[in-house]
């Protein structure tokens, strides 16, 4: 049984692969004979916003042949204090898949523990590694293999999106920078468990300068909506901005997992000048987890 919940928990060679079918899926889309997943109905559990994530998984799981069943937690059981060990015994029984959008790491792996049924991690407060292969297969696409090249994330360095790149710096083999104040650096817990290659510091200028890419996240991630004065307010200058771009290499990407917040995490200039890359970003979501689809139920 294979279950997405970490990248930490996903070897090199899987993500080798799922990033080379993600090339297929893509140039395919549209003329694919293949439904690796005919006859199948896939519960898609979702106790946060998504656009792109829900979108892109409801698009790919119904191209691959199966029946996507939209829950939005607050709307379920589980919404009114029904256990996830429970939900999870229930819907293991009915469903064939989950793909499921939460706070805590710790309940997505309940989730696939007792459930049975393959669980992808659609976004936890500790992780997203869908948007981190998503991220990768879009580099590679449009500048070629990551490997020895620096990736400079700027911005809440302590959320999920930078810690997913963590774990994929240390296996990919790529430099990673992450910008930020010192609050919202990763833990020193996750840095030393990952190894790789990243550097975190408070000198924004110092990451971006010959980066290969410079890529954001919003300051204020779901859930941490209470903190938004403070992290308005300790996070200002750590932003993607045209003075930062001419920092980078000569070419760089820019890119951003959306949604954007302009004049924050990215002034509106950089983001319009960078658009084309930033919406294939959000597009590739749909071809890279059919190939997540694709290797789970292999
Ligand atoms: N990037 C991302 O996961 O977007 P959504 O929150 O819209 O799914
Ligand atoms: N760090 C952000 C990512 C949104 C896709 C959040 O958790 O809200």
């Amino acid at each position: 049984m294979k279950h997405l919940l970490s990248l930490e928990k996903l070897s090199r060679d899987e993500m080798v692969a799922i990033l080379r079918s993600a090339g297929s899926f893509k140039q395919q889309r549209g003329r694919d004979p293949r439904k690796p997943l005919a006859g199948q109905t896939w519960a898609m559990i979702f106790a946060k916003s998504s656009t792109r994530t829900r979108v892109s998984f409801e698009v790919g799981i119904s191209e691959l042949g199966a029946r996507p069943m939209f829950l939005s937690a607050a709307e379920i059981q589980l919404g009114r204090g029904e256990p996830i060990k429970d939900t999870a015994r229930v819907l293991g029984r009915m469903v064939h898949g989950a793909v499921i959008r939460t706070y805590g790491q710790k309940d997505v792996e309940e989730f696939a523990e007792f459930s049975g049924i393959p669980t992808i991690n659609a976004l936890t407060d500790e992780e997203h590694p869908c948007q981190i292969l998503t991220d990768i297969f879009t580099f590679e696409e449009l500048s070629g293999p990551i490997q020895g090249k620096v990736v400079t994330f700027v911005g809440d360095g302590a959320c999920n999106v930078p810690a997913s790149w963590v774990w994929a710096a240390a296996k990919l083999g790529f430099e990673l920078r992450i910008a930020a104040p010192k609050p919202y650096q990763p833990s020193a817990d996750l840095l030393q468990r990952a190894g790789g290659r990243v550097v975190c510091t408070e000198d924004i200028k110092a990451a971006a300068a010959g980066a290969d890419v410079l890529y954001t996240d919003v300051w204020v991630s779901m859930g941490k909506e209470a903190e938004s004065a403070q992290r308005l307010q300790t996070l200002t200058g750590y932003q993607i901005n045209q003075a930062l771009v001419k920092l980078a290499k000569p070419g760089a990407l820019v890119m951003h997992c959306l949604p954007a917040y302009r004049g924050k995490e990215i002034d509106e200039e950089t983001f319009e000048a960078n658009a084309a890359t930033i919406f294939t970003e959000a597009e590739n979501r749909l071809h890279v987890q059919k190939a997540i689809l694709n290797w789970i139920v292999g």
